[in-house]
């Protein structure tokens, strides 16, 4: 059988002793019950399975096991703190911004990994994100963005 191999999700720490290969995604949804992550696509692109891995957004899906072993891994359960929502999920909220709410922990914690690099994100760097969202909520997306950058 495989090494154990170590990771930290939301600040605790777990172990992994099954397929080197299976993604993360299944890791935090079947093993972990932290279901906030999303399925959509399986195949890397669609964004609703995207957390923080060592703080830059990953797509859980397309990340086996193996390359999350000793780092740090951040779902949207693992946002909030000290009982407080993040500022991004608090602008989400202020803005309205879900429909079906399907795609938003995905989106959430990408615009969290945009607002890390760039501070002050313009239109273009919101548009790179490239989560998608069937409900077309991308107008009210990109207010909340704006809003959590003030
Ligand atoms: Fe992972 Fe779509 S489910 S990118």
């Amino acid at each position: 059988p495989p090494a154990p191999l170590a990771l930290t999700v939301n600040d605790k720490p777990y172990y992994h002793d099954g397929d080197p290969q299976m993604p993360l995604l299944w890791f935090l949804r079947d093993t972990l019950r932290l279901t906030g992550t999303k399925f959509g696509c399986g195949i890397g692109a669609c964004g609703a399975c995207t957390v923080l891995i060592d703080g830059k957004a990953a797509r859980a899906c397309a990340t086996p096991m193996s390359v999350v072993a000793e780092r740090k891994v951040t779902t949207v359960e693992g946002l909030e703190k000290a009982d407080a929502l993040h500022p991004v999920q608090q602008a989400w909220i202020e803005e309205d911004v879900a429909q079906c709410g399907y795609c938003q922990a995905g989106q959430i914690l990408a615009a969290v990994d945009l607002l890390r690099r760039k501070p002050k994100p313009s239109e273009d760097d919101i548009s790179t994100i490239g989560n998608l969202c069937r409900c077309g909520t991308y107008p009210r997306i990109r207010k909340a963005i704006l809003r959590a950058a003030e």
